[in-house]
């Protein structure tokens, strides 16, 4: 008993510390997504594709699915969300695969690392998780050749492709007792060094709509799935009635 208490507390100590880890991180607001708001979730695949899918594909998605799904008709999918070509040169067809162009071993070269494939990120990493990563580079210097470094995401190597939008950043440092009695530096904030093209609430907005459309895309049943629930409900009610005044209907002459 004592040799399984003591195998499951080790099993469990490195999520408490990665629990603890991941408190130290910067930015941590909180987004809940609106499902209903379809119109926001059209202007995040249009950031998407005009800011993400140079590097990043979203290759379990079609982009004619996507139009369905967010009441885009197919002629405006093609000239607004299809900036790829096919083998022959000629634009992506609206029913293919939200795929790139870019190799893995050209992105290998560039960045070190193959950007991965979006299609479920807000799954394995969570909304706020996208929420404060998109929200969180900042100018660090001693990053040779991406200036660079991000609040949630340690070293990434993803340069900062929005900050045109948001502009520049540099962090505001506290310290911060890290729970064993020794002070640590941690991020308490952000000042803008540069302008960028965005105010700050309206480069907010921008990035919550865009983690809403990869919301959408990792779950695109979502929506569906929530009002056959609903539906399957109100039909076990309404046969739950039924049932009942049948019971009553056979048991009249027993009592
Ligand atoms: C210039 C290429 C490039 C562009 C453009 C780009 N990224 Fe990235 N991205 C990367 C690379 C490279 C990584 C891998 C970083 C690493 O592992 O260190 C990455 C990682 C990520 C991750 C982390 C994935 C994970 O779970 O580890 C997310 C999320 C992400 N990118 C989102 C985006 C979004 C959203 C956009 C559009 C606003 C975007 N990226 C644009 C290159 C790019």
């Amino acid at each position: 008993m004592l040799k399984l208490l003591i195998v499951v507390t080790g099993l469990l100590l490195p999520t408490l510390g990665w629990a603890a880890g991941g408190g130290h991180t910067f930015p941590q607001d909180k987004i809940e997504i609106d499902w209903d708001d379809k119109a926001a979730m059209q202007r995040g695949a249009r950031t998407f594709v005009n800011y993400c899918m140079s590097c990043h594909s979203a290759a379990y998605s079609r982009f004619n699915r996507v139009g369905e799904d967010l009441g885009i008709p197919d002629e405006m999918v093609r000239e607004n969300l299809i900036f790829t070509t096919d083998v022959n040169g000629e634009k992506t067809k609206v029913g293919e695969l939200m795929k790139i162009t870019m190799t893995p071993a050209y992105a290998e070269q560039a960045f070190g690392t193959v950007p991965p494939d979006l299609s479920l990120v807000a799954r394995s990493r969570g909304v706020n998780w996208l929420y404060n990563y998109l929200r969180g580079f900042y100018v660090d210097d001693s990053r040779v050749g991406l200036g660079v470094n991000n609040g949630v995401f340690s070293n990434v190597g993803m340069p900062h492709v929005l900050a045109e939008l948001q502009g520049l950043q540099v962090p505001k440092y506290k310290t911060q007792d890290d729970g064993h009695g020794n002070e640590r530096e941690v991020i308490a904030g952000f000042d803008i060094i540069k302008e960028g093209t965005l105010t700050k609430s309206e480069y907010d907005k921008t990035i919550y709509e865009l983690v809403a459309f990869l919301d959408y895309l990792a779950e695109p049943y979502k929506q569906t799935r929530k009002n056959v629930g609903t539906g399957v409900i109100i039909f076990l009610f309404v046969f739950l009635i039924l049932a009942y005044a049948l019971k009553k209907e056979y048991w009249k002459d027993v009592h």
